[in-house]
């Protein structure tokens, strides 16, 4: 396979990602904060996206093969003959941004055989991976609620959620804040490239500050209260790292089409003009749109939109839902 896809900057699969992550993921300033994950119908629609998306769809080559580098779209010639002599564990991981807003980001992350991303949380977010090509170990938890510390050491008690090798092709995955392995570690096994959006992304100054941590056996640890759990194997005791962690990794250049930014609609409509048409439609706000085919979250939207408009009528625009 060459070098990846031309740019198809209107028909493209990450266009279309693009499209579909706009209309259904609220932007935290113009809806409830933290916002809720999405609906179950909405994530299944971008995980379907996902799951067609091929390597050459975000200008990579399928490195499945080896670890040559040239399919990071990042490095130059030169560069990957010198790569080519390098050990093989000096190879970074690489990040390839491809969009990111206060709503969601879209972003690859390629990592050469045996790199780890250590077991990390995505606090108060929903994220959706799709492997592209090569394989990776993922290893994944929810925390146990209520919380369950040790009686003598600042670690929580998590219940695992995955254990796996996951080798493209295969479906894309999705957590949740509270479960589907809201914290998770890859290790990859190939060479191998992930796909991820993120919703909303990480920010500072909103509390979602990524958290690296390190897990124990069940065993290791007693509970400061009772605690039984059906079988041990299935728990682990997680522990904050709060000294720096080094990661070997860098930016590297997004060379897949580039992603055409939506302009705000201009068709207006009045306020309360029809519930049950709205119910059938999507919603846009003059800020980032929110996708929804429920009353209550209609209501929630409107209730954002008069406070960002201050007023009991607004201009927003709609879609009919396919
Ligand atoms: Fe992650």
């Amino acid at each position: 396979m060459a070098w990846g896809a031309p740019a198809r900057a209107q028909s493209s699969r990450v266009q279309a990602l693009y499209d579909l992550c706009r209309r259904t993921f609220p932007s935290p300033s113009s809806a409830a904060s933290p916002p809720a994950p999405p609906p179950a119908s909405a994530v299944r629609a971008i995980s379907s996206l996902m799951d067609t998306i091929s390597p050459a769809d975000v200008g990579l080559r399928d490195d499945s093969l080896g670890d040559g580098g040239g399919g990071h779209g990042f490095f130059d010639s030169t560069f990957v003959k010198g790569a080519a002599r390098a050990s093989r564990w000096a190879q970074p991981i690489t990040y390839l941004h491809v969009y990111e807003c206060d709503a969601f980001s879209i972003g690859i992350f390629c990592l050469p055989t045996s790199a780890v991303i250590p077991l990390h949380d995505h606090p108060g977010m929903t994220v959706l991976s799709k492997i592209l090509y090569g394989s990776m170990h993922v290893k994944s938890y929810d925390w146990v609620e209520p919380t369950v510390l040790a009686s003598n050491r600042q670690v929580k008690l998590a219940k695992l959620h995955a254990d796996d090798v996951l080798t493209a092709p295969c479906p894309t995955t999705v957590l949740y804040p509270q479960s589907g392995g809201n914290l998770h570690s890859f290790t990859s096994v190939a060479s191998c490239a992930v796909l991820d959006v993120l919703a909303p992304p990480y920010a500072e100054d909103a509390g979602r500050i990524c958290t690296y941590f390190n897990d124990y056996p069940f065993s290791s640890f007693s509970s400061g209260r009772a605690k039984t759990v059906d079988s041990p194997d299935n728990y682990a005791w997680i522990e904050a790292i709060n000294s720096p962690v080094y990661i070997n990794m860098r930016p590297g250049m997004y060379t897949g089409p580039t992603v055409q930014v939506s302009p705000n609609f201009t068709c207006c409509i009045p306020l309360y003009q029809s519930w049950s048409l709205l119910k059938k439609m999507r919603l846009r706000f003059p800020g980032p749109p929110i996708i929804t085919d429920e009353p209550r979250s209609i209501k929630q939207c409107v209730r954002a939109a008069r406070h960002q408009y201050s007023s009991s009528k607004f201009q927003c625009s709609v879609v009919d839902v396919p």
